[in-house]
């Protein structure tokens, strides 16, 4: 393996998935992972255009890139993901260093678009949309764990058209793998080593509901909870309207299940919401929070918001801030409206200055701030079950684990602790992790 590749990914979970599908295929043509761009003969970015932030910044780190291939014409340059998707052959005229585009659809069609590049120099791309049946048979699997968790996509794509987002646009129609081969892999997975699986899809918990015969989500669920050696089970992103009573129950069946949901509100009034298309209101939203309080009382949500939507009022926003209020969420990520092509949204009038948008978002960030302070650091003296999957990030020496609420705990302990579940008592609360202590005796699950 003498050829060197550099990849860069960028946005949601079906990048990273599709990111390590890109590392195998380049395996297997020869080329190895490096980590700095400027030894690579390849260099690829897996983009996201879900904001107008997010696709800028593609442009900026293409830009940034030129003078390696000034430096060495050989040097291969493509983009996939969201960005190719959306602009196709259009990246190729505005970028004249770009060697190949590939869609969300065609990661497969890599190593023979880069043999292609090598052999002929010429620059190519791939934007097609598959068929179903197609799709079906390209969905990313790994059967085998190299580390204690791992996401399992169960589906892909998105029919909903919520009217500010671009994915229904760039990741195409929803499908539903088959359960079989979902609960294949996962059992796969737990016989390699893996104890927490993250069940992931655009709209998750709209899982098998358009495929004949299949399991519902929560069926899905339950017979992965049945698997011996996976101790863990998440999944995102769930769509509120798709939030079943079953599936709420299950928060209170299942002892794998982890209890954290994030569940996108995108806004506190019915009247944006239904601008936004997102097929609930607000009271339907808080009393699916209320059911899931109730199954579950230990439960902790998290939430996506949009601030600024076309003709959202001071009275709209009043209502999202409400709205958060009583919820109190965790965390939430809050998101500045951005306009994106080919979205219904696009088209709406969007008077609001930016000054106003600005200082909404700022009301926002400071509740929830505040919110996920008061919660955070409400743990410290908890002793908290924490599945211990490896070395701290901080490069301290330290282990690092997650708690049920998905929040990262650093703490001294041996390796042979990871993929174990132990007790941490929590100590301290930093802004996105916390600190921890082994607790050698005592027992398990003290939570709330
Ligand atoms: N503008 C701002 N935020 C957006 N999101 C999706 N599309 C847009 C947009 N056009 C946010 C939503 C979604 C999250 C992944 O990104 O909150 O849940
Ligand atoms: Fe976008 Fe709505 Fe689909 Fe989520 S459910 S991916 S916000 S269209």
């Amino acid at each position: 393996m003498n050829k060197k590749f550099y990849l860069e990914t960028f946005g949601c979970q079906m990048n990273v998935v599709d990111s390590e599908r890109i590392v195998d295929l380049l395996r297997q043509i020869g080329y190895g992972e490096v980590a700095d761009a400027a030894e690579a003969d390849l260099i690829l970015l897996n983009t996201c255009s879900v904001r107008d932030k997010a696709e800028r910044k593609v442009y900026g780190h293409l830009g940034s890139f030129k003078p390696l291939k000034d430096e060495n014409p050989a040097l291969i340059l493509g983009v996939g993901g969201c960005v190719a998707q959306q602009e196709g052959e259009r990246l190729l005229r505005k970028l004249p260093y770009l060697d190949l585009v590939f869609g969300t659809h065609n990661v497969h069609k890599l190593p023979e678009m880069v043999r292609s590049v090598e052999e002929n120099r010429v620059r190519c791309h791939e934007t097609e949309f598959l068929d179903r049946e197609t799709r079906l048979q390209l969905f990313p699997v790994r059967t085998e764990g190299d580390s204690v968790t791992r996401f399992v996509t169960v589906m892909q794509g998105c029919d909903n058209f919520c009217s500010y987002c671009v994915v229904p646009h760039v990741r195409g129609r929803e499908v539903s793998r088959p359960s079989a081969e979902i609960l294949d892999e996962i059992r796969h997975l737990a016989d390699s080593g893996v104890r927490e699986v993250t069940l992931i899809g655009q709209n998750v918990n709209s899982y098998g509901g358009k495929e004949a015969g299949e399991l519902s989500f929560a069926e899905l669920l339950a017979r992965v909870h049945e698997i011996e050696g996976i101790e863990r089970i998440r999944f995102t992103t769930s769509h509120p309207k798709d939030l079943s009573d079953e599936l709420i129950d299950c928060f209170g069946i299942l002892d794998k299940l982890c209890t954290h949901i994030h569940l996108p509100v995108q806004s506190g009034s019915s009247r944006i919401l239904q601008l936004m298309n997102r097929g609930y209101d607000r009271e339907g939203y808080l009393d699916k929070v209320r059911r899931l309080k109730t199954v579950c009382p230990d439960i902790r949500l998290t939430s996506d918001i949009i601030v600024g939507f076309p003709g959202e009022t001071g009275e709209d926003f009043e209502e999202t801030l409400s709205l958060a209020a009583e919820v109190r969420y965790a965390d939430i990520f809050s998101f500045l409206y951005s306009p994106r092509p080919g979205t219904a949204a696009a088209a709406l009038s969007d008077d609001l200055g930016a000054k106003e948008k600005q200082e909404r978002f700022d009301r926002l960030l400071a509740l929830q701030e505040k919110n996920s302070r008061e919660i955070w650091e409400g743990d410290c003296g908890k002793i908290l079950p924490v599945l211990v999957e490896g070395e701290s990030r901080q490069g301290d020496g330290q282990l690092f684990g997650r708690t049920t609420w998905n929040r990262i705990v650093n703490f001294a302990g041996d390796w042979s602790l990871v993929g174990k579940v132990i007790n941490v008592r929590i100590v301290a609360s930093r802004k996105n992790s916390q600190l921890g202590e082994i607790e050698e005796s005592g027992s398990r699950n003290q939570e709330s």
